[in-house]
């Protein structure tokens, strides 16, 4: 008989492909389902629990599939309904679980409802689902207020007849009104769809801005940007107490699955609310966001670790552990760039990378150095941990994409020149084979294809699976061992105790949790420039040699005894 455990998630390590440039198997320079469903030997040998999918819903791709044009269906780029149905078959004979990516708060400018709305005109029934307003000024030419979209520029968008809409993201993303019963239906509806097709759980997207207040005072009231982040529950657009009813009301959903599927929140929220969102009442985990914005500093990472654990306390539930992911610089480079002072926040790091004219350089044997340390401090924690694709393979970010080909609407956004280059550079397709003589990195498989849809650079030749496959000190070979120990010492000891052992502090963190086979774990990582005694006991695993039974800067090691 199979046991099946219902809180798998909340120990798992999940792995996040971004579909359009994982693998592309029909040649058109985007990745694709199929591309997922070919590659699921190396998902299962990589050792991860669980892939998360990033939309591949029909979509104009304006924001990478995040502007979702039909939330039932596979983008036909992308493949068919029945190629995700063998994706999900093939990665469950794998014992891989599959999450998908649900895009509440807004829609395609494309979706049939954005659609009938426009046609509908001012006052229509159809334009209630949305968040129209009448613009100021005597023929409505004004926006109805000063708010910014996430991407720059402003919020709201004219639609020729008087009334503006809101879009927190780009123009093509209509923003939803959850007060509406047709929104929250058919979100129950969507949510119900991919459960049926065996989707065991689901990732959402700006999970904090569903529920907005437009009603409380005058929309020219506001005169200033309302900040993410605050926490007086005052906020007309971020973390509203009324979005947790929503998300209750999904757990309804989510409990009539055996097992229940469950969701983790995207909700750039203040730490001290990120734990609401994780209840069992609610969705079950929260991204903590806190982890991958820590600067290369003990105090930093601890503090991070400290607030992960108090909100997986808070929610009864267990927190999530993320290094990198499709909006953020890859960790190696954000960690390469020694110069940098640490309190700048890693999206300046990216902004100052990335501008042109930088005077930062990247030193990838450090940055790759401390990725292989974070990794081990990462793995032990009590919780789950999600993965971005190719950061087994310790690629770095993509800095000099020229400015011609950058997708992200926030490059397009913002104007050129002191402008961010946006998040294409940990997007880049990945390279799968060094010697490709069609130059695509073994991304597309047929020989006749199109370019991939962001140029790789050539120094992909040496990060390639293929050629780290083969080398028993790559970072491939690395993530595969210490996924292998943590599966079966870490994970398989079932526990979520942790204890700050007695050699944490100053530049070290060191923490324990109990192992699968009786002993203790202690897992140490230095950040210091002074080297730091090992405690007793066998050596499982380090991230680089220790030096006379000391761990030298920038190493962590995992410990027995
Ligand atoms: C968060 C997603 O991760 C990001 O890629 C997207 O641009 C925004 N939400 C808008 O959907």
């Amino acid at each position: 008989m199979t046991c099946i455990d219902n809180d798998w998630w909340k120990q798992a390590v999940v792995y996040q492909v971004y579909p359009r440039s994982f693998r592309d198997s029909n040649g058109d320079g985007l990745g694709d389902i199929r591309g997922v469903t070919e590659r699921m030997d190396y998902l299962h040998a990589l050792g991860i629990d669980a892939i998360w999918l990033s939309p591949f819903y029909p979509s104009p791709l304006i924001d990478g599939g995040y502007d979702v044009a039909d939330y039932r269906n596979v983008d036909p780029r992308l493949g068919t309904l029945d190629d995700f149905d063998e994706m999900v078959a093939a990665a469950h004979a794998a014992h891989i679980k599959v999450i998908v990516d649900i895009v509440p708060n807004h829609t395609s400018t494309e979706h049939t409802w954005f659609k009938a709305a426009l046609a509908a005109g001012p006052g229509s029934p159809e334009r209630e689902r949305y968040i129209f307003r009448p613009g100021r000024g005597d023929a409505g030419e004004l926006p109805p207020n000063g708010w910014k979209s996430t991407f720059g520029g402003g919020a709201w968008e004219a639609v020729g007849d008087g009334d503006w809409y809101l879009h927190l993201f780009a123009k093509e993303q209509a923003d939803l009104n959850w007060k509406h019963p047709d929104v929250q239906k058919d979100f129950k509806h969507t949510l119900r769809f991919w459960s049926d097709r065996g989707v065991d759980g689901f990732r959402v997207d700006v999970a904090h801005a569903l529920a907005k207040d437009l009603e409380s005072r005058p929309l020219d009231a506001w005169t200033d940007d309302p900040e993410q982040g605050v926490v007086d529950g005052d906020n007309p657009l971020w973390d509203r107490p009324e979005v947790h009813d929503i998300y209750r009301a999904w757990r309804q959903v989510f409990n009539e699955y055996e097992p229940p599927r469950f969701a983790v929140a995207e909700a750039w929220v203040h730490p001290d609310h990120q734990w609401m969102y994780a209840s069992p009442d609610e969705l079950g985990l929260v991204f903590n966001f806190e982890f991958s914005k820590a600067n290369w500093t003990a105090d930093s990472f601890r503090l991070a670790i400290e607030e992960g654990l108090d909100a997986a306390e808070r929610s009864g539930s267990t927190t999530t552990w993320v290094l990198s992911n499709h909006d953020l610089p890859r960790h190696p480079t954000r960690f390469a760039l020694p110069q940098v002072p640490s309190r700048v926040h890693h999206q300046l790091v990216n902004d100052w990378l990335l501008r042109d004219g930088t005077t930062y350089v990247e030193d990838r044997a450090l940055g790759a150095r401390r990725a292989r340390a974070a990794l081990l401090m990462e793995l032990a924690l009590p919780g789950s941990v999600y993965l971005y694709q190719g950061e087994e393979l310790g690629l770095f970010e993509v800095a000099d994409l020229p400015w011609d080909a950058l997708e992200d609407p926030q490059a397009r956004m913002t104007a050129h020149g002191d402008a961010l280059k946006g998040r294409d550079g940990c997007r880049v397709p990945l390279p799968w084979r060094a010697a490709d003589p069609t130059g695509a990195f073994g991304f597309s498989l047929p020989a006749e294809h199109a370019a991939p849809h962001l140029p790789q650079p050539a120094w992909f030749a040496d990060f390639a699976a293929d050629v780290e496959e083969a080398d028993t000190h790559s970072m491939l070979t690395y993530y595969r061992h210490a996924l292998a120990l943590r599966a079966r010492l870490i994970a398989a000891s079932g526990s979520a105790e942790l204890t700050w052992a007695p050699m944490n502090g100053g530049d070290a963190i060191a923490y324990e949790r109990p192992l699968a086979d009786g002993r203790t774990l202690t897992c140490i990582t230095n950040f210091g420039i002074a080297p730091v005694e090992a405690p007793q006991g066998e050596l499982i695993m380090a991230s680089a040699s220790l030096e006379q039974g000391a761990l030298p800067q920038d190493t962590a090691a995992w410990i027995a005894r």
